[in-house]
C-alpha cells in the first residue's frame, strides 16, 4: 500500500464496478472510452503528478491501479465475446435433417458414352489419339488421299464447301493426311475421331452431322492380318467375348485393298434377329490397306512401309451397342431419352 493509492481508489471502484455489472461488448467499451481513453476520466488523474511530493510512488500507484482496471476489462471482454460467439452459434444453428434441394444431374449423351470406350479400347492397344480441323482444304479431305479432282469416288460422299478448296471435312481421314505429311516417313499408330460432315439427308441411320474414329498404323511388315487381329479384339472388347470380325471386300480409293467391316451379332451371336436383320451379321466400320499412292504422296516407300486404316462411325456403334432404333434420338435431347444411359453408365 502506499500513499497515493486512496487517489485512484474510489475511481477504480466505479469502474470495477461498472465493469463487473456491464452485459454488454458495446457497453463495455463504452467505459473504457469514458475512463481509460487518452482523456478519460482516470487517465486524467494522472495529471495530478504535478502536485505529488513522491512522484515515483504516484507513478506506481496510478500504475498498479490502472493495471487492476485493464486485468478487469480484459477478461470481461473476454467473458462477453465468448457469450456472443456461442448465442450467434446457436441461432446459425444448421438443421442436418431437413431434406436437401434434389438437383437433377446430367446424363452423358451416348455418343460420348460410346466414343471414350472406343479411345480407351485403342489406347490400352498402344495408340495414341490426335485430332484435325473440322474445316479443312480439298488437299487433306481428298487430294492427299488419292481421290484427285473430277475423280468419280467424290461421288462417294456428298459435301458442304466454304469456298473452292474449303469445306467442312466429310470424314476423318482428312486427319491422317495431315499426321502423315508431318511424321517425316516415321511410324505412326494413331486413333482420329472427330465430327464429319455430309450433304446426307436425315434419316433413321443417317445424319448430315456424325462422328468418326479413324485408325491409322504405318509401319514395316503391317499386314492384313493384323488390321483384322486389331479389329477382331476391338470387337470383344466393345460388344462381346465371343464377337467375331467378317471381312467383305469393298472400295475406297484411298485403301487396297478395301473392306467392309461386319460383326457377328452380339445380340443373336450369329443366329439372326431383328437387330441384324436375320443375317447374323452387323456392318460397323470400313477399312484397308494404305493405298501405296497414299504413303507416296506423304513421303513413305510403299516398298519398305505398309499400313492399315479404318473409319468407325460413333452413331452406328452407340445404335448397336444399345439397340437405339433410329440415330436422330442422339441429337434430340429427348430427357427421356438420354436418362436410360444413366442406367446404363451405373451397370
Ligand atoms: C469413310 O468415311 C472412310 N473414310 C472410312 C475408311 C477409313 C475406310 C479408313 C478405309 C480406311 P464411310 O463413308 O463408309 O467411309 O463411313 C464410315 C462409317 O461412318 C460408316 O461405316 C458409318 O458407320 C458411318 N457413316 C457414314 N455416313 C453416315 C451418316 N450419314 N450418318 C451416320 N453415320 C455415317
Amino acid at each position: 500500500m502506499n500513499d497515493y493509492d486512496l487517489i485512484f481508489k474510489q475511481v477504480k471502484d466505479v469502474v470495477l464496478d461498472l465493469i463487473s455489472k456491464e452485459s454488454n461488448l458495446d457497453g463495455l467499451n463504452e467505459i473504457k472510452n469514458k475512463y481509460l481513453s487518452k482523456k478519460g476520466e482516470f487517465s486524467l488523474l494522472m495529471s495530478k503528478i504535478r502536485e505529488a511530493t513522491d512522484k515515483k510512488s504516484f507513478g506506481e500507484a496510478y500504475n498498479a491501479a490502472r493495471n487492476v482496471i485493464e486485468e478487469a476489462f480484459n477478461a470481461k471482454f473476454e467473458q462477453l465475446r465468448l457469450e456472443k460467439l456461442n448465442k450467434d452459434l446457436a441461432k446459425e444453428a444448421l438443421d442436418i435433417t431437413l431434406p436437401g434441394v434434389n438437383y437433377k444431374r446430367g446424363v452423358e449423351n451416348p455418343f460420348y458414352i460410346v466414343k471414350k470406350e472406343v479411345e480407351s479400347i485403342f489406347v490400352g492397344m498402344g495408340y495414341t489419339v490426335e485430332t484435325g480441323p473440322e474445316v479443312d482444304y480439298d488437299k487433306y479431305v481428298f487430294e492427299l488421299l488419292n481421290i484427285p479432282h473430277d475423280h468419280p469416288a467424290r461421288d462417294m460422299q456428298d459435301t458442304l464447301y466454304i469456298d473452292d478448296s474449303l469445306l467442312l471435312r466429310s470424314h476423318t481421314s482428312s486427319i491422317q493426311a495431315h499426321i502423315m505429311e508431318h511424321a517425316n516417313g516415321k511410324p505412326i499408330k494413331i486413333i482420329c475421331p472427330g465430327k464429319v460432315y455430309r450433304r446426307d439427308d436425315d434419316d433413321m441411320t443417317h445424319s448430315h452431322q456424325f462422328g468418326q474414329i479413324e485408325g491409322l498404323v504405318i509401319d514395316k511388315n503391317i499386314n492384313l492380318g493384323n488390321l483384322k487381329a486389331t479389329l477382331e479384339l476391338f470387337a470383344k472388347k466393345m460388344f462381346s467375348k465371343d464377337s467375331k470380325v467378317r471381312f467383305r471386300s469393298s472400295y475406297f480409293p484411298f485403301t487396297e485393298p478395301s473392306v467392309e467391316v461386319d460383326i457377328s451379332c452380339f445380340s443373336c451371336h450369329g443366329k439372326g434377329c431383328n437387330i441384324c436383320k436375320g443375317t447374323g451379321w452387323i456392318e460397323i466400320l470400313g477399312a484397308g490397306m494404305v493405298h501405296p499412292n497414299v504413303l507416296r504422296m506423304s513421303g513413305y516407300d510403299p516398298e519398305v512401309y505398309s499400313g492399315f486404316a479404318f473409319g468407325i462411325g460413333i452413331e452406328r456403334v452407340a445404335m448397336l451397342r444399345y439397340g437405339i432404333d433410329d440415330i436422330r434420338r442422339i441429337y434430340q435431347s429427348d430427357v427421356r431419352f438420354i436418362d436410360q444411359f444413366a442406367k446404363k453408365v451405373e451397370d
